[in-house]
Protein backbone atom coordinates (compact mmCIF):
# COMPACT_ATOMS: atom_id res chain seq x y z
CA UNK A 1 0.00 0.00 0.00
CA UNK A 2 1.24 3.81 -0.47
CA UNK A 3 -0.27 6.84 -0.71
CA UNK A 4 -0.85 8.66 -4.02
CA UNK A 5 1.59 12.03 -4.64
CA UNK A 6 0.03 15.30 -5.84
CA UNK A 7 -0.68 15.41 -9.61
CA UNK A 8 1.78 17.01 -11.74
CA UNK A 9 4.74 16.90 -9.04
CA UNK A 10 7.09 13.86 -10.62
CA UNK A 11 6.90 15.89 -14.13
CA UNK A 12 7.30 19.54 -12.70
CA UNK A 13 10.49 17.61 -10.36
CA UNK A 14 11.78 16.53 -14.02
CA UNK A 15 11.20 19.35 -15.64
CA UNK A 16 13.38 21.29 -13.00
CA UNK A 17 16.08 19.33 -13.10
CA UNK A 18 16.34 18.60 -16.80
CA UNK A 19 16.90 22.73 -17.26
CA UNK A 20 18.74 22.79 -14.15
CA UNK A 21 15.49 25.18 -12.38
CA UNK A 22 15.08 25.67 -9.18
CA UNK A 23 11.78 26.82 -6.76
CA UNK A 24 12.96 29.93 -5.46
CA UNK A 25 11.36 33.40 -5.32
CA UNK A 26 11.59 36.95 -6.39
CA UNK A 27 13.56 38.49 -3.28
CA UNK A 28 16.34 37.93 -0.54
CA UNK A 29 14.10 38.36 2.61
CA UNK A 30 15.42 39.21 6.40
CA UNK A 31 13.69 39.62 9.60
CA UNK A 32 14.50 41.72 12.94
CA UNK A 33 15.76 39.13 15.90
CA UNK A 34 13.47 41.47 18.01
CA UNK A 35 10.79 38.83 16.46
CA UNK A 36 11.93 36.75 18.20
CA UNK A 37 12.64 38.39 21.69
CA UNK A 38 9.58 40.50 21.49
CA UNK A 39 7.14 39.04 24.58
CA UNK A 40 4.61 41.58 22.69
CA UNK A 41 4.66 39.64 19.71
CA UNK A 42 5.14 36.52 21.17
CA UNK A 43 1.56 36.60 23.35
CA UNK A 44 -0.10 38.28 20.35
CA UNK A 45 0.98 34.96 18.42
CA UNK A 46 -0.24 32.44 21.31
CA UNK A 47 -3.27 34.38 20.93
CA UNK A 48 -3.84 34.62 17.25
CA UNK A 49 -2.41 31.66 16.22
CA UNK A 50 -2.58 29.09 18.88
CA UNK A 51 -6.20 30.20 20.30
CA UNK A 52 -8.10 31.41 16.94
CA UNK A 53 -6.87 28.88 15.21
CA UNK A 54 -7.54 25.54 14.28
CA UNK A 55 -4.50 23.15 15.49
CA UNK A 56 -4.19 19.20 14.87
CA UNK A 57 -3.98 17.89 18.17
CA UNK A 58 -4.39 13.52 17.38
CA UNK A 59 -4.58 11.50 14.41
CA UNK A 60 -7.93 9.64 14.32
CA UNK A 61 -6.18 6.19 14.85
CA UNK A 62 -5.30 7.68 18.30
CA UNK A 63 -9.28 7.23 19.25
CA UNK A 64 -10.22 4.46 17.03
CA UNK A 65 -12.64 2.95 20.00
CA UNK A 66 -15.74 4.53 21.73
CA UNK A 67 -14.27 5.49 25.18
CA UNK A 68 -11.01 5.97 23.98
CA UNK A 69 -9.42 8.95 25.19
CA UNK A 70 -6.09 11.18 25.21
CA UNK A 71 -5.62 14.35 27.18
CA UNK A 72 -3.60 16.94 25.24
CA UNK A 73 -1.87 19.83 27.11
CA UNK A 74 0.54 21.58 24.56
CA UNK A 75 -1.75 24.34 24.01
CA UNK A 76 -1.03 25.23 27.15
CA UNK A 77 -4.56 24.35 28.26
CA UNK A 78 -5.35 21.15 30.21
CA UNK A 79 -7.44 19.12 27.11
CA UNK A 80 -9.15 15.88 26.94
CA UNK A 81 -10.11 14.40 23.61
CA UNK A 82 -12.24 11.85 23.69
CA UNK A 83 -14.54 9.59 21.35
CA UNK A 84 -18.28 9.13 22.19
CA UNK A 85 -20.30 6.01 21.93
CA UNK A 86 -22.05 7.74 18.47
CA UNK A 87 -18.56 7.97 17.02
CA UNK A 88 -18.16 11.06 17.27
CA UNK A 89 -14.53 13.24 18.20
CA UNK A 90 -15.12 15.45 21.59
CA UNK A 91 -12.79 17.42 23.11
CA UNK A 92 -13.21 19.55 26.62
CA UNK A 93 -11.25 21.04 29.06
CA UNK A 94 -9.46 18.62 31.75
CA UNK A 95 -11.05 21.33 34.43
CA UNK A 96 -13.97 19.75 36.75
CA UNK A 97 -16.81 22.14 37.19
CA UNK A 98 -17.29 21.43 40.66
CA UNK A 99 -13.78 22.47 42.52
CA UNK A 100 -11.84 22.64 39.73
CA UNK A 101 -9.54 19.48 40.21
CA UNK A 102 -7.75 17.68 37.01
CA UNK A 103 -10.72 14.87 35.65
CA UNK A 104 -8.83 12.72 33.95
CA UNK A 105 -5.39 12.04 35.34
CA UNK A 106 -4.35 9.55 33.07
CA UNK A 107 -3.09 10.77 29.73
CA UNK A 108 -4.79 7.89 27.42
CA UNK A 109 -7.09 4.95 27.94
CA UNK A 110 -10.33 3.80 27.27
CA UNK A 111 -13.90 4.46 29.57
CA UNK A 112 -17.25 4.74 30.17
CA UNK A 113 -17.04 7.78 31.60
CA UNK A 114 -15.26 10.46 33.87
CA UNK A 115 -14.85 10.56 37.34
CA UNK A 116 -13.04 13.32 38.98
CA UNK A 117 -11.07 11.45 41.44
CA UNK A 118 -11.65 14.24 44.34
CA UNK A 119 -15.48 13.75 44.88
CA UNK A 120 -16.66 11.70 42.02
CA UNK A 121 -18.60 14.18 40.30
CA UNK A 122 -18.79 11.82 36.93
CA UNK A 123 -19.35 13.09 33.02
CA UNK A 124 -20.35 11.77 29.88
CA UNK A 125 -18.03 10.79 27.45
CA UNK A 126 -18.99 14.43 25.43
CA UNK A 127 -18.62 16.08 28.97
CA UNK A 128 -22.00 16.51 29.83
CA UNK A 129 -22.34 16.24 33.79
CA UNK A 130 -24.22 12.39 34.35
CA UNK A 131 -23.75 12.20 38.55
CA UNK A 132 -23.13 14.23 41.42
CA UNK A 133 -22.84 12.46 44.96
CA UNK A 134 -25.07 14.08 47.23
CA UNK A 135 -26.88 16.02 45.14
CA UNK A 136 -29.48 17.08 47.23
CA UNK A 137 -26.56 19.65 48.34
CA UNK A 138 -26.34 21.48 45.20
CA UNK A 139 -29.38 22.84 42.66
CA UNK A 140 -30.20 20.00 40.43
CA UNK A 141 -31.44 22.68 38.44
CA UNK A 142 -28.08 23.74 37.45
CA UNK A 143 -26.29 20.56 36.08
CA UNK A 144 -27.15 20.95 32.83
CA UNK A 145 -24.89 23.98 33.16
CA UNK A 146 -22.02 22.29 34.48
CA UNK A 147 -20.39 20.26 31.87
CA UNK A 148 -17.22 20.17 30.88
CA UNK A 149 -16.03 23.41 29.05
CA UNK A 150 -16.49 22.29 25.76
CA UNK A 151 -14.09 22.83 23.06
CA UNK A 152 -14.64 23.32 19.18
CA UNK A 153 -13.29 19.86 17.43
CA UNK A 154 -13.48 18.74 13.86
CA UNK A 155 -12.09 15.22 12.52
CA UNK A 156 -11.30 15.56 8.83
CA UNK A 157 -8.60 13.33 6.98
CA UNK A 158 -7.88 11.42 9.94
CA UNK A 159 -6.90 14.45 11.60
CA UNK A 160 -8.26 15.84 14.55
CA UNK A 161 -8.06 19.77 15.24
CA UNK A 162 -8.88 21.58 17.94
CA UNK A 163 -9.95 25.34 18.69
CA UNK A 164 -9.40 27.26 21.94
CA UNK A 165 -11.79 30.60 21.05
CA UNK A 166 -14.60 31.20 18.89
CA UNK A 167 -18.29 30.16 19.29
CA UNK A 168 -18.67 29.25 15.85
CA UNK A 169 -17.99 25.42 14.29
CA UNK A 170 -14.79 24.83 12.81
CA UNK A 171 -14.87 25.41 8.48
CA UNK A 172 -12.03 22.94 8.63
CA UNK A 173 -12.33 23.10 4.20
CA UNK A 174 -12.06 26.42 4.13
CA UNK A 175 -9.03 26.53 6.96
CA UNK A 176 -7.19 23.84 4.79
CA UNK A 177 -8.00 25.69 0.89
CA UNK A 178 -6.40 23.72 -1.27
CA UNK A 179 -4.32 21.70 0.92
CA UNK A 180 -7.85 19.47 1.86
CA UNK A 181 -8.12 17.66 -1.67
CA UNK A 182 -3.75 16.54 -1.64
CA UNK A 183 -4.29 15.27 1.97
CA UNK A 184 -7.22 13.23 1.07
CA UNK A 185 -5.25 11.62 -1.52
CA UNK A 186 -2.61 10.52 0.53
CA UNK A 187 -4.50 8.83 2.61
CA UNK A 188 -3.94 10.16 6.33
CA UNK A 189 -7.16 8.61 7.39
CA UNK A 190 -5.48 4.58 6.55
CA UNK A 191 -2.36 5.31 8.55
CA UNK A 192 -1.81 4.06 12.05
CA UNK A 193 -0.46 5.63 14.85
CA UNK A 194 2.67 3.66 15.86
CA UNK A 195 4.51 5.97 18.47
CA UNK A 196 5.08 9.89 19.41
CA UNK A 197 7.70 11.76 21.58
CA UNK A 198 7.99 14.93 22.85
CA UNK A 199 11.14 17.29 23.25
CA UNK A 200 11.44 20.48 25.10
CA UNK A 201 13.85 23.10 23.41
CA UNK A 202 15.20 26.19 24.25
CA UNK A 203 13.89 27.95 21.40
CA UNK A 204 11.24 30.34 19.61
CA UNK A 205 8.89 27.80 18.20
CA UNK A 206 9.39 30.32 15.02
CA UNK A 207 13.07 29.34 15.18
CA UNK A 208 12.77 25.56 15.32
CA UNK A 209 9.25 25.90 12.81
CA UNK A 210 11.61 27.51 10.52
CA UNK A 211 14.24 24.33 10.69
CA UNK A 212 11.11 22.55 8.39
CA UNK A 213 10.24 24.84 5.94
CA UNK A 214 13.53 25.03 4.24
CA UNK A 215 16.02 22.01 2.99
CA UNK A 216 18.90 24.30 2.32
CA UNK A 217 20.47 22.98 5.28
CA UNK A 218 20.32 19.40 4.61
CA UNK A 219 23.22 18.65 2.54
CA UNK A 220 25.02 20.78 5.45
CA UNK A 221 23.42 19.97 8.54
CA UNK A 222 22.24 16.00 7.47
CA UNK A 223 25.46 15.78 5.97
CA UNK A 224 26.01 12.35 8.17
CA UNK A 225 22.31 11.47 8.00
CA UNK A 226 19.66 12.14 5.51
CA UNK A 227 21.36 14.01 3.22
CA UNK A 228 22.53 11.10 1.53
CA UNK A 229 19.05 10.10 0.23
CA UNK A 230 17.86 13.24 -1.72
CA UNK A 231 19.34 15.23 -4.70
CA UNK A 232 20.86 18.38 -2.69
CA UNK A 233 18.62 22.03 -3.26
CA UNK A 234 16.59 20.57 -5.43
CA UNK A 235 13.32 20.72 -3.72
CA UNK A 236 9.70 22.66 -5.29
CA UNK A 237 7.85 25.31 -2.73
CA UNK A 238 4.27 25.54 -3.07
CA UNK A 239 2.42 28.44 -1.78
CA UNK A 240 -1.18 27.51 -0.29
CA UNK A 241 -1.29 30.44 2.16
CA UNK A 242 -1.19 29.84 4.81
CA UNK A 243 -0.24 26.90 4.84
CA UNK A 244 2.27 25.20 2.18
CA UNK A 245 3.86 21.97 0.48
CA UNK A 246 7.18 20.80 -0.73
CA UNK A 247 8.55 18.08 -2.28
CA UNK A 248 12.09 16.53 -2.45
CA UNK A 249 13.38 14.46 -4.93
CA UNK A 250 15.23 11.35 -3.61
CA UNK A 251 18.70 10.55 -5.08
CA UNK A 252 17.37 7.83 -7.32
CA UNK A 253 14.73 9.95 -8.74
CA UNK A 254 16.41 10.41 -12.50
CA UNK A 255 16.85 6.15 -12.58
CA UNK A 256 12.91 5.36 -11.33
CA UNK A 257 11.19 8.10 -13.71
CA UNK A 258 13.21 6.84 -16.93
CA UNK A 259 12.45 3.54 -16.11
CA UNK A 260 8.73 4.35 -14.71
CA UNK A 261 9.94 2.72 -11.81
CA UNK A 262 7.66 3.66 -8.41
CA UNK A 263 7.76 7.12 -8.87
CA UNK A 264 6.05 7.02 -5.25
CA UNK A 265 9.51 6.22 -4.10
CA UNK A 266 11.43 8.49 -5.39
CA UNK A 267 10.15 11.54 -3.89
CA UNK A 268 9.23 12.71 -0.37
CA UNK A 269 5.99 15.36 0.19
CA UNK A 270 6.01 17.41 3.18
CA UNK A 271 2.72 19.27 4.25
CA UNK A 272 3.02 22.84 6.42
CA UNK A 273 -0.45 23.39 8.02
CA UNK A 274 -0.27 26.58 9.31
CA UNK A 275 0.76 27.98 12.21
CA UNK A 276 2.59 24.76 13.71
CA UNK A 277 2.23 21.13 12.00
CA UNK A 278 4.61 19.54 9.35
CA UNK A 279 2.85 15.83 7.78
CA UNK A 280 5.70 14.39 6.02
CA UNK A 281 5.22 11.38 3.18
CA UNK A 282 7.66 8.12 2.90
CA UNK A 283 5.98 5.70 0.71
CA UNK A 284 4.96 3.58 3.69
CA UNK A 285 4.50 5.55 6.52
CA UNK A 286 3.76 9.44 7.71
CA UNK A 287 5.21 11.76 10.02
CA UNK A 288 3.56 14.56 11.71
CA UNK A 289 5.22 17.05 14.04
CA UNK A 290 4.18 19.71 15.46
CA UNK A 291 5.58 23.02 17.29
CA UNK A 292 3.91 24.51 20.32
CA UNK A 293 5.19 27.64 21.69
CA UNK A 294 5.63 27.24 25.62
CA UNK A 295 7.46 30.42 26.63
CA UNK A 296 9.14 33.16 24.87
CA UNK A 297 12.07 31.59 24.50
CA UNK A 298 10.92 28.00 24.56
CA UNK A 299 8.91 25.13 22.64
CA UNK A 300 8.27 21.33 22.66
CA UNK A 301 8.52 19.85 19.46
CA UNK A 302 6.38 16.69 18.99
CA UNK A 303 7.03 13.88 16.49
CA UNK A 304 4.71 11.10 15.99
CA UNK A 305 5.09 8.21 13.23
CA UNK A 306 1.52 6.76 11.88
CA UNK A 307 1.95 3.76 9.38
CA UNK A 308 0.31 2.87 6.15
CA UNK A 309 -0.20 -1.24 6.62
CA UNK A 310 -2.53 -3.56 4.70
CA UNK A 311 -4.10 -5.56 7.74
CA UNK A 312 -2.10 -9.57 7.53
CA UNK A 313 1.13 -7.67 5.68
CA UNK A 314 2.30 -5.51 9.12
CA UNK A 315 5.91 -5.18 9.24
CA UNK A 316 7.16 -5.98 12.17
CA UNK A 317 7.54 -3.59 15.30
CA UNK A 318 10.77 -3.15 14.86
CA UNK A 319 11.29 -2.02 11.41
CA UNK A 320 8.85 0.98 12.46
CA UNK A 321 10.78 1.81 15.33
CA UNK A 322 13.93 2.12 13.67
CA UNK A 323 12.11 4.69 11.04
CA UNK A 324 11.31 6.70 14.42
CA UNK A 325 14.62 6.21 15.72
CA UNK A 326 16.11 7.54 12.75
CA UNK A 327 13.57 10.48 12.27
CA UNK A 328 14.49 11.56 16.23
CA UNK A 329 18.18 10.79 15.15
CA UNK A 330 18.06 13.79 12.15
CA UNK A 331 16.11 15.62 14.41
CA UNK A 332 18.32 15.98 16.83
CA UNK A 333 20.79 17.98 14.43
CA UNK A 334 18.48 20.13 14.10
CA UNK A 335 17.79 20.59 17.89
CA UNK A 336 21.42 21.58 18.25
CA UNK A 337 21.50 24.11 15.70
CA UNK A 338 18.01 25.88 16.57
CA UNK A 339 19.16 25.91 20.16
CA UNK A 340 22.61 27.71 19.31
CA UNK A 341 20.41 30.13 17.00
CA UNK A 342 18.24 30.92 19.87
CA UNK A 343 21.21 31.74 22.01
CA UNK A 344 22.89 33.91 19.60
CA UNK A 345 20.39 36.25 19.74
CA UNK A 346 20.87 36.89 23.52
CA UNK A 347 24.28 38.93 21.93
CA UNK A 348 22.67 40.44 19.37
CA UNK A 349 20.84 43.74 19.09
CA UNK A 350 17.03 43.91 18.80
CA UNK A 351 17.35 45.28 15.16
CA UNK A 352 19.80 43.25 13.78
CA UNK A 353 18.72 41.13 10.84
CA UNK A 354 18.66 37.27 9.64
CA UNK A 355 18.91 36.65 6.46
CA UNK A 356 16.52 34.22 4.49
CA UNK A 357 17.43 33.70 0.80
CA UNK A 358 15.95 33.16 -2.45
CA UNK A 359 15.87 29.22 -1.51
CA UNK A 360 14.39 29.37 1.89
CA UNK A 361 11.25 31.06 0.17
CA UNK A 362 9.68 28.78 2.42
CA UNK A 363 10.48 30.90 6.05
CA UNK A 364 9.38 33.76 4.08
CA UNK A 365 6.11 32.19 3.08
CA UNK A 366 5.41 31.71 6.84
CA UNK A 367 6.33 34.94 8.41
CA UNK A 368 3.81 36.47 5.39
CA UNK A 369 1.68 34.51 6.87
CA UNK A 370 2.26 35.04 10.65
CA UNK A 371 2.43 39.22 9.93
CA UNK A 372 -1.36 38.90 8.46
CA UNK A 373 -2.73 36.92 10.55
CA UNK A 374 -1.15 38.85 13.48
CA UNK A 375 -2.61 41.89 11.87
CA UNK A 376 -0.14 44.93 12.98
CA UNK A 377 2.07 43.10 14.90
CA UNK A 378 4.85 42.90 11.40
CA UNK A 379 5.88 46.56 12.23
CA UNK A 380 9.24 47.18 12.72
CA UNK A 381 9.91 43.64 13.25
CA UNK A 382 8.41 42.18 10.09
CA UNK A 383 9.55 40.82 6.74
CA UNK A 384 12.03 43.39 4.96
CA UNK A 385 12.90 42.64 1.34
CA UNK A 386 16.13 42.57 0.11
CA UNK A 387 18.87 43.05 2.56
CA UNK A 388 20.53 46.29 4.13
S1 LIG B 1 -13.45 18.91 42.12
FE1 LIG B 1 -14.20 17.39 40.83
S2 LIG B 1 -15.72 16.43 41.98
FE2 LIG B 1 -15.02 18.01 43.27
FE1 LIG C 1 16.59 19.53 9.38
Amino acid sequence: MESILPEGIVERLWDNLQTRSKSTSDQIHSRAVADYLSSDRFFAEKDKLFRKLPIVVAHSSQLPNPGDFIRHDRLGMPLVISRTRSGEVAAFRNICSHRAATVAPQWKGNCHHFICPYHHWTFDLDGTLKHVPDETSFDAGEFDALALKPIAVVEKFGLIFVRLEGDHEIDIDAFLGQVAPELEGLQLERHNFFADRDTPLDCNWKVMMEGSLEVYHFKFLHAQSAAGQFLPMSAIFDDYFPHQRHVMPRKDFPKRVEAADQPRRAVLPNYFIFPNTVLTFPHDHMTLTQVFPTDLGKCVFYNALLTLDIPGENKARDYWQRALDYTQAVNQEDFDAVESVQDSYRFMDAEERVIHGRYELGISRFHRACDQLLQGYGGPCGSRIGVG
